[in-house]
């Protein structure tokens, strides 16, 4: 698998940074932000986004996959190629079990996810994932 340049990792993870500042988490004080390289050269951001009714949330990983499906061309919305996140605490935030379905969907196990320690595709942190491909 290509390795990317930490340059790129470091513009993620500021871009995360960045998308952390425009959370909407005033239940759980636990803001989270999301950027993610895509195949066309993009960088699409999220944050999470909270609900009083708590189990609704949306998680960054979410409105980042609106901002990918939003802003692609017409014809290609683009894959995921390298994801970063970040919370309130230092270093990496792994995404949660729901949001690695989610990104599986349009990153595939290829995608590779900031880690403390180093990136790793997402297939070493959802295995053997289901995906379009089970499906006729
Ligand atoms: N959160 C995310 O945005 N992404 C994750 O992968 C884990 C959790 C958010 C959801 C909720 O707003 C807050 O973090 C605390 O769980």
């Amino acid at each position: 698998m290509p390795e990317l340049d930490e340059r790129v990792w470091d513009q993620l993870r500021q871009a995360a940074r960045a998308a952390r500042e425009l959370a909407y988490a005033p239940y759980s004080h636990h803001p989270v932000g999301a950027a993610a390289l895509v195949d066309d050269g993009r960088i699409v951001t999220g944050s999470n986004v909270e609900n009083a009714s708590i189990g609704v949330t949306l998680c960054a990983e979410c409105s980042l996959l609106g901002d990918l499906v939003r802003t692609g061309a017409p014809g290609h919305r683009g894959r995921l190629i390298a994801f970063a996140c970040v919370g309130p605490n230092p270093g990496a935030l792994l995404p949660c079990g729901r949001c690695r379905q989610l990104l599986f969907e349009h990153g595939g196990a290829d995608l590779l996810v900031d880690r403390d320690g180093g990136p790793v595709p997402l297939s070493f942190l959802l295995p053997d994932g289901f995906g379009p491909d089970q499906l006729p």
